[in-house]
């Protein structure tokens, strides 16, 4: 299949923020909304920076073809990400999308154990609104506190099944995602696992995988240049020699990154 990817001046529809760290743009990028599939991103020009001369990846988390609409979900992290916070309506963006390798096709009936949290949300939350009803979906959310679990209704309403832990306790068990995951996999033994998120927690998902000889895909977070493959500034070495996280990726079967995952 080629690979189509667009420049589109997205309009800033609306701005949700859900608390002080994370907030939601519904942009209208009526032909990346048509195309894109949960797990790709889209590269954003933060507006009027001088300081944030990159792009930003950022995931897509969730599409309306429908509406012409896409949502992206953002933690405020640095310079690039508050900037964004602060863009008011009817501003436009500049978008790069939908770029990078998209989640696997799954078959219905297939049950899917999804571990994320943080910034590693957005992709897995896209995939589990579009999962519903044909897979049976668990999603192990994890977070420091409260303040890092967004959109609990929407995933109640996909019937996903939400295990939630928080370092402090503040919101479901207390203490790492990774517990009530591993649980999971040995009461309910998923077809597939999916993780986005720090990249710790993404080798114990990988390494607890492993050990029970399930299938683990990883979105990988490295840092990026170009976002189209040509600066190489986002390698990761697979079975198959050095590959792009930008366009090989984002997305991997972690048996095929074991060095980044034993790293
Ligand atoms: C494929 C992909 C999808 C992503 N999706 C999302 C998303 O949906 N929502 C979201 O909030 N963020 C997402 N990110 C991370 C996001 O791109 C960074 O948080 C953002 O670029 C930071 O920009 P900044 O200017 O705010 O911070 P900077 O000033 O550039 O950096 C601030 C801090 O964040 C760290 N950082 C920056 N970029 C990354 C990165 N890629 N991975 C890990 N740490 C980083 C830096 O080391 C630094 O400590 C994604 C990243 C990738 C590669
Ligand atoms: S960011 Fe330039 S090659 Fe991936």
């Amino acid at each position: 299949m080629p690979i189509v990817r667009l420049c589109e001046d997205a309009l800033v529809l609306h701005k949700h923020h859900y608390n002080a760290q994370y907030y939601k743009l519904t942009l209208r990028a009526p032909r990346i909304a048509r195309l894109a599939r949960p797990g790709q991103f889209v590269h954003l020009r933060v507006p009027h920076s001088d300081a944030c001369f990159l792009r930003r990846p950022l995931s897509l988390a969730n599409t309306n073809p429908q509406a012409g609409t896409v949502d992206i979900i953002a933690k405020v992290l640095g310079q690039g990400t508050r900037q964004l916070a602060d863009v008011d309506t009817g501003v436009a963006l500049d978008l790069l999308g939908p770029l990078g390798k998209a989640w696997p096709v799954l078959q219905a009936g297939q049950s899917v154990a999804m571990v994320g949290g943080g910034v590693g949300f957005p992709p897995l939350f896209f995939y589990a609104q579009q999962l519903h009803p044909a897979c049976r979906v668990t999603f192990y959310y994890g977070g420091r506190s409260a303040d890092d679990i967004l959109e609990e209704a929407d995933l109640a309403r996909c019937s996903v099944r939400v295990a939630i832990a928080t370092e402090d306790g503040s919101k479901g068990v207390r203490g790492r995602v990774t517990l009530p995951f591993e649980q999971g996999l040995l009461q309910d033994r998923p077809d597939v696992v999916l993780t986005c998120g720090p990249t710790a927690m993404m080798r114990a998902v990988a390494e607890l995988c492993q050990a029970r000889q399930v299938t683990c895909y990883a979105s990988l977070e490295e840092r990026m240049g170009c976002g189209l493959g040509v600066c190489i500034g986002c390698v990761v070495r697979t079975s198959r020699g050095f590959e792009r996280v930008c366009t090989e990726g984002p997305v991997f079967n972690v048996q095929d990154v074991w060095e980044w995952a034993h790293a």
